[in-house]
């Protein structure tokens, strides 16, 4: 599709970028590494710029995105930056009633239970955000050769936040939709394709270097659910922005048992939970992938010297997939030491030197 091969203006060297070289397979000085999560409650500088401020007012704010997600990467040996925002950022842009509770996360005030609710989730535009696009435009300028991630929410973990209300354990709502009424199931999905497509490409045409598509709670699904019910709609969104031309990620928490799905689905790079080795996860995602992970978060309230083992190990293992992305398994939790994590990257690029 022309009118999707968007080139963004890139800065020289971004695409000697160890981070983008191993999305893509190709050969790297060091392993990349990056955290998710890696800008947020665990830096004592995010909470006082975030003083006063709610969530979602920060995320409409350029110059808040761009310095919270400039932080991390002033303090940590990082070989990416992730863009400031939230998955729930263009639910609320399309004019859903929402809020980030502190402790809590996404409460959404009317739960989307019938086809009237399913039509609130309008086509997002350009226009809906334009702090996203002023925001990244800033970023990528301040960040040069350092790349700039951005995200969506995959359909499965946005639905299950609009149908339960709020954070779930079970998704008992979610799946009785999904079970009981698939028409309506469907074009949820379908619409929450086409918002996370357009959340993307907003943020692609302003600058951004890759991708992630988060889909956290996606675990919750058994195989043969993944295929029928999500696979034809998360394999939509990555062909979609193929045409982008940038590195696309997928990641999902407890998706052992998906990661073939996953794969199938069509990123580049395959995110691996803690749960599962990259050896084995590598003999489970189709060829022609790399992938990202795996550090347990727990282990960040370890002592270094076990950190350093099982980061050793991680990178020992990544070592069989075909491009390895160091991460951890999933987000720094906020009570995470900032020192630990910057000891951890600057061991990823030590240990990994080629
Ligand atoms: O550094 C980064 O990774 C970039 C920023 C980022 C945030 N949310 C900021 C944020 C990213 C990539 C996200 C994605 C996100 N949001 C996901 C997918 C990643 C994952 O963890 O699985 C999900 C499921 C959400 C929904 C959400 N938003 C949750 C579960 C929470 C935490 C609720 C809490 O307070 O415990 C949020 C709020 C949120 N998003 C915060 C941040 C920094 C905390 C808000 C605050 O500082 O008060």
């Amino acid at each position: 599709m022309a009118e999707d091969a968007v080139v963004p203006t890139q800065a020289p060297g971004l695409a000697q970028s160890p981070f983008l070289r191993a999305c893509r397979r190709q050969d790297v000085p060091h392993t990349p590494v990056w955290f998710m999560r890696q800008a947020g409650r665990s830096l004592p500088e995010y909470l006082r710029v975030r003083e006063g401020i709610p969530m979602l007012e920060a995320c409409a704010r350029p110059d808040l995105i761009a310095e919270i997600t400039m932080q991390p990467v002033r303090r940590y040996a990082v070989d990416a930056a992730i863009f400031f925002s939230d998955i729930v950022v263009p639910l609320k842009a399309i004019g859903i009633d929402l809020d980030i509770k502190p402790g809590v996360g996404p409460v959404i005030a009317d739960p989307i239970r019938d086809a009237a609710g399913v039509k609130a989730v309008r086509e997002l535009t350009p226009d809906d955000v334009p702090y996203i696009t002023e925001a990244v435009g800033a970023l990528v300028g301040e960040l040069g050769g350092t790349p700039l991630i951005g995200f969506a929410g995959a359909p499965f973990t946005l639905a299950a936040y609009l149908i339960e209300g709020g954070p779930s354990k079970n998704h008992e709502h979610t799946k009785a939709l999904m079970y009981g009424h698939p028409e309506l199931w469907h074009e949820l999905m379908d619409r929450l394709a086409d918002l996370t497509v357009a959340f993307l490409k907003v943020q692609v045409a302003a600058g951004a270097s890759a991708v992630q598509v988060f889909d956290s709670w996606v675990g919750a699904v058994a195989p043969q659910d993944y295929r029928e019910s999500v696979l034809p709609h998360t394999s939509r969104i990555f062909e979609e922005v193929a045409g982008l031309g940038v590195p696309r990620i997928h990641f999902g928490v407890g998706t052992g048992e998906l990661l073939g799905l996953m794969g199938e689905a069509g990123a580049d790079v395959v995110g691996v939970d803690w749960r599962v080795p990259l050896d084995e996860a590598a003999r489970r995602v189709p060829p022609g992938k790399a992938l990202q992970g795996n550090l347990d978060p727990a282990l960040l309230f370890a002592p270094w010297d076990v950190v350093r083992r099982r980061a050793q190990d991680v990178l020992d293992r990544g070592r069989t997939a075909e491009g390895h992305v160091f991460n951890l398994g999933h987000g720094v939790p906020p009570s995470a030491d900032p020192d630990m994590l910057a000891r951890l990257a600057d061991f990823v690029h030590e240990a990994s030197a080629r």
